[in-house]
C-alpha cells in the first residue's frame, strides 16, 4: 500500500498549537470511507466532537458523550482504526468516546478484531459502548498503561493500531514509547493525542510532543499532524 505521509506538518516545539490541523487521508483513499466516517466530519471546525447515543454516528438526538476529540482526530482515529490488521489498543478510554469510534470502525470493517482500551479507572465506558452496540468489540483493561503493556508484551500479544491518550505528562509517555516496538505490528501505526498542544513545554505536566522526540524508536517515522495528534508508522526493513 502507498501511504501518504505529510512532513510539512512537522511541528517545531515553538509552533505546538499555534493552528489545529487538518485531516488529509493516510491510506490510499480520495474520499470518506462511509456514512459513519462522513458523519464525523460534520463537527464544524475547531470545535470537539461529541457523539450522541444510542446510534454513535447516526443521530444527534441521544445522549451526548463527554471525549476531547478534535474532528481532524475522530476522523484519523476511524479511518486507522478501520483499516488497521487486526486488533487495537488504546491507552486512556475515559467515557469511551475514542473506544467507541474505534470500535465503531472495526465493525464496520467486517473483520473479527478487538479494541483494548487501557484506564487506570472507568468513567462508564461499558454504557456508552452498551447504548451504542460497540461493546462486544471491547476489551477493557483496568490498570496503569506501563504495567498493562508489560503484560501485554508478555503476552506476545501485537495490535493494528495504537492510539496513545492516557496521559499529558513527559514521565508517563516516556515510559510508554520504548515499549511501543514490541506491541505495535511491524507496519502499524501509533496516534499520539495531545501532541500538537501549546501546553507541551510550557506548563508542568504537559510532555507529549518532547517525551516523542525524546524516547519514540528511531523505527517510528513521523506520517502527519492531524488535529492535534501526531501520526506515526513502525517501519521494519521488510515494510518500509
Ligand atoms: C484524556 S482521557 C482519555 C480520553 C479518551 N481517549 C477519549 O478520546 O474519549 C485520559 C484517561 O487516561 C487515564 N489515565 C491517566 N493516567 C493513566 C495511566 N498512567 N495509565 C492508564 N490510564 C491513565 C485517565 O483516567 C483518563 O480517563
Amino acid at each position: 500500500v502507498e501511504f501518504a505521509t505529510h512532513p510539512e506538518t512537522f511541528l517545531q516545539a515553538s509552533n505546538l498549537g499555534a493552528e489545529i490541523t487538518k485531516y488529509r487521508f493516510t491510506y490510499p483513499i480520495y474520499s470518506f470511507i462511509n456514512a459513519h466516517q462522513a458523519f464525523l466530519d460534520l463537527t464544524p471546525d475547531n470545535a470537539l466532537v461529541l457523539l450522541t447515543a444510542p446510534g454513535l454516528l447516526e443521530h444527534n438526538t441521544g445522549k451526548p458523550m463527554e471525549g476531547w476529540l478534535w474532528k481532524a482526530d475522530a476522523l484519523k482515529l476511524y479511518e486507522m482504526a478501520y483499516f488497521a490488521e487486526g486488533d487495537v489498543l488504546e491507552l486512556g478510554t475515559y467515557a469511551g468516546l475514542s473506544t467507541c469510534i474505534i470500535a465503531q470502525a472495526i465493525v464496520d470493517s467486517s473483520r473479527n478484531s478487538m479494541v483494548l482500551p487501557i484506564d487506570i479507572a472507568d468513567y462508564g465506558w461499558k454504557a456508552n459502548a452498551d447504548l451504542n452496540h460497540v461493546g462486544q468489540q471491547i476489551d477493557f483493561h483496568l490498570g496503569p498503561a506501563i504495567e498493562q503493556v508489560q503484560s501485554l508484551i508478555a503476552a506476545g500479544r501485537k495490535f493494528g493500531f495504537t492510539f496513545v491518550d492516557h496521559s499529558h505528562t513527559y514521565e508517563e509517555v516516556a515510559a510508554i514509547c520504548p515499549m511501543l516496538d514490541k506491541v505495535a505490528k511491524p507496519g502499524s501505526f501509533v496516534q499520539f493525542h495531545d501532541y500538537n498542544d501549546p501546553r507541551n513545554g510550557n506548563e508542568p505536566n504537559y510532555g507529549v510532543w518532547q517525551a516523542v522526540m525524546d524516547t519514540l524508536p528511531p523505527t517510528f517515522q513521523f506520517c502527519g499532524v492531524y488535529g492535534c495528534s501526531g501520526l506515526y508508522r513502525y517501519t521494519t526493513a521488510d515494510n518500509l
